[in-house]
């Protein structure tokens, strides 16, 4: 495994960090401690959850799947924004988003179920429209001051509210944002051209997420779709669905058949293919199977040259 600073920061992640939607909620913890432990022995040492995953049950699986292992050892990331509890007994004004009310009290709740006494990266879901800028930075200013949070970033912020957020805390002498997690991967670009640079000149960490499309970029779905799969179980399939266009099943068929012929697992060419921009600290991996994470930490020892690359690009039709 090899690791890489955060942006300007001194916190170093491995380049695949483990998160944990999805893939535990049903199973348990059985599933979660084997999955975190694995992850954890093959180098990992960046493990991403969120307050809303399981509605606050993923982060005590995850707080349990990593009690065994030295605190200071891993960075452990969590995110507020969603609701927790939509319905309860009628949908809540307060139970949501970016307000300094929401993000103590989540921040609080999320120690509790992680069982951690300080959470590494405390990140902002989405950005929030309706809570000012400044009180949500002051709030994560504040949480930093008193030690319950390391650092904190944003997911899925574009360049200009990133760049407002730096500002606003410099101005004030507040804790900058240190990171962002956007969606990014070989048939999901959108963020890349605004996105990273601003992050690169403001010195914040990329932290992609679904580097793999949800599967899609290991080819399990270009002959159909296998019912051991995400797409394959209901309960699962709700985002990956979209992405199972003809268009990008095309083109991974031919990433396939380019993966083929180098000898590597189209899904270890894919994360090196993220990890070959300098902007991005690590890519956050799901899994599964224990065989997945295995297969997905070698990415990090794959150089892709610039004939690969060429190839890659022409596929991806740049
Ligand atoms: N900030 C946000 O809004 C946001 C949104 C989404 C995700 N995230 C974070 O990013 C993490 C990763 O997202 P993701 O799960 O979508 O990532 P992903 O790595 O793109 O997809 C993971 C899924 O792909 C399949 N897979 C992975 N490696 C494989 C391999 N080698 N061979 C065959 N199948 C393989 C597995 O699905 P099956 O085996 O079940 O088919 C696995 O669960 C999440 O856990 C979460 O922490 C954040």
């Amino acid at each position: 495994m090899k690791y890489r600073r955060l942006g300007e920061w001194g916190l170093k992640l491995s380049e695949i960090g483990f998160g944990s939607w999805l893939n535990f909620n049903r199973q348990g913890q059985d599933l979660a401690t084997k999955l975190h432990r694995v992850a954890y022995e093959n180098g990992i040492n960046f493990f991403d959850t969120a307050n809303v995953y399981g509605r606050g049950r993923t982060e005590v699986l995850v707080g349990e799947a990593m009690a065994p292992f030295r605190r200071d050892t891993y960075v452990l990331a969590t995110k507020v924004y969603w609701p927790l509890d939509p319905d309860w007994p009628f949908p809540e004004a307060n139970d949501r988003g970016l307000s300094r009310k929401h993000i103590v009290e989540q921040c609080e709740a999320s120690l509790k179920r992680l069982n951690t006494g300080y959470i590494d990266i405390y990140q902002c879901h989405r950005f929030d429209d309706n809570a000012p800028l400044a009180e949500t930075c002051r709030a994560m200013n504040d949480l930093a001051d008193q030690g319950k949070i390391l650092y904190w970033g944003v997911s899925e912020w574009t360049a200009e509210q990133i760049t407002e957020a730096v500002a606003l805390c410099d101005d004030h002498g507040w804790h900058r944002p240190v990171s962002n997690q956007p969606l990014y991967n070989m048939l999901e670009r959108h963020w890349e051209a605004e996105v990273f640079p601003a992050c690169a000149r403001l010195g914040m960490g990329i932290v992609n997420f679904s580097p793999l499309a949800e599967g899609v970029l290991t080819g399990k779905y270009n002959n159909g779709i296998p019912a051991e799969s995400r797409a394959g179980k209901p309960k699962t399939a709700e985002f990956i669905k979209a992405r199972l266009t003809e268009d990008n099943l095309n083109r991974v068929r031919k990433l396939a058949e380019l993966a083929t012929g180098l000898d590597v697992p189209l899904a270890t060419l894919a994360l090196a293919w993220c990890l070959r921009r300098p902007e991005l600290t690590s890519c956050i991996i799901g899994a599964s199977r224990e065989q997945q994470i295995v297969e997905n930490v070698k990415a990090t020892d794959l150089h892709l040259d610039e004939d690969v690359q060429e190839r890659i690009s022409a596929i991806l039709g740049e």
